[in-house]
């Protein structure tokens, strides 16, 4: 008889639109408790929900191929080891892998990356010290370029990728102002993170008129830092200055439909001539390998307290889909986790 039950989330429909319960189906299987060579059974502890698992639902190709249907659904987890065949774990190590919505996996070894919870806490590898860090880190380094003295504008700016890349351009010193929606992360930005402005895009209904309001808050930008797309970004692009750098990192708004249907919105790139600007998209994995790169800059700024570490906690496996769902509420600042 099996000691484990699995609880698994399988991805079993498409959505159109906004995604939710009825696209998953919850399944307990037994879990056979034996395991292969350099094999551990990993208990998940912290499960990720992320943006781009709704793009990999849309049915059409992007950075990658569609979410199969009929599959758990893919994520990134935190666990801690139950059983081990391996020398190189032991019962209890946390580690991060790969392992999706599901309560239990068996891994191999080499998915795995042991963590250490002395140095950091542990679900710090879903966020800061993970994917999302990675592609604040980078996307604003290597593509932002900022500059002391510059103006940053960041979008999503309340999130787990935005308020790293609002406060990698703080430590820069930049003048970072951030877009979010709601007064209440509005007052977020400037007195949890301490930037130099914010402005909610949710007061204005107009695209002119909340590029008006951008531009009486920033003054135009040096560097912007996509998180969004949609008509925030139709109200951004136009503000740009001399040499600007542009940085596509997401479009949420776009995710639940909208990539399905023609790209709509003003035509900007006459203003990336006028003002000799660059527009970049940047995705995490093309820095994977450069993990260490990311401890080495920001790991002691987490030790000392410096970066403000946020996280949304959602507990509950069972509530993974409306999590999910949550992103596209905006009911979460810095990173959305479900606690298992
Ligand atoms: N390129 C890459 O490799 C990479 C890696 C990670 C993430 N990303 C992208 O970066 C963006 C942020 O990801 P994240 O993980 O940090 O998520 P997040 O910002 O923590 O959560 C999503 C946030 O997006 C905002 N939002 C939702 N719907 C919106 C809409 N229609 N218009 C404007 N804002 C909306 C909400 O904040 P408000 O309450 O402020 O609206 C929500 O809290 C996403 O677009 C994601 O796909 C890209």
């Amino acid at each position: 008889m099996s000691l484990y039950t699995n609880r698994q989330w399988f991805y079993v429909k498409r959505p159109e639109g906004r995604v939710g319960a009825e696209h998953y189906e919850l399944r307990e299987t037994p879990m056979d408790e034996e395991l292969a060579i350099n094999e551990v059974l990993v208990e998940q502890r912290f499960i990720s929900v992320d943006p781009y698992m709704r793009i990999q639902q849309a049915e059409r190709n992007t950075y990658d191929l569609p979410h199969p249907l009929g599959i758990v659904q893919r994520a990134a987890t935190v666990g801690q080891v139950l059983q081990s065949n391996s020398s190189q774990f032991k019962p209890g190590d946390w580690v991060l892998g790969y392992s999706g919505w599901q309560t239990l996996a068996k891994c191999h070894i080499s998915e795995l990356q042991k963590l250490d919870p002395e140095l950091a806490p542990v679900s710090t590898a879903l966020g800061v010290l993970g994917m999302p860090g990675r592609t604040a880190w980078f996307g604003l380094m290597e593509a932002g370029r900022p500059r002391a003295g510059d103006t940053l504008l960041v979008s999503g700016a309340a999130g787990a990728v935005g308020s790293l890349v609002a406060q990698f351009g703080k430590k820069a010193g930049c003048k970072v102002i951030g877009i979010a929606g709601g007064p209440a992360k509005c007052e977020y930005l400037i007195n949890r993170l301490k930037l130099d402005g914010a402005v909610d895009y949710r007061a204005f209904s107009t695209t002119a008129a909340l590029a008006q309001e951008l531009e009486r808050v920033t003054g135009g930008w040096d560097v912007y830092f996509d998180n969004v797309g949609g008509w925030i970004t139709d109200a951004v692009m136009p503000l740009l200055k001399l040499r600007a750098r542009a940085v596509i990192c997401g479009a949420i708004a776009q995710y639940d439909g909208g990539l399905d249907q023609p790209d709509l919105g003003p035509r900007f790139l006459q203003h990336m001539l006028f003002k000799r600007a660059t527009i970049q998209g940047i995705l995490a994995r093309d820095f994977t390998h450069r993990m260490e790169e990311l401890r080495a800059a920001v790991g002691p700024w987490v030790k000392s307290g410096e970066v403000f570490l946020d996280e949304t906690i959602v507990e509950g496996f069972d509530q993974l889909p409306e999590a999910l769902n949550s992103l596209f509420e905006g009911a979460n600042t810095g990173k959305l986790l479900v606690k298992v």
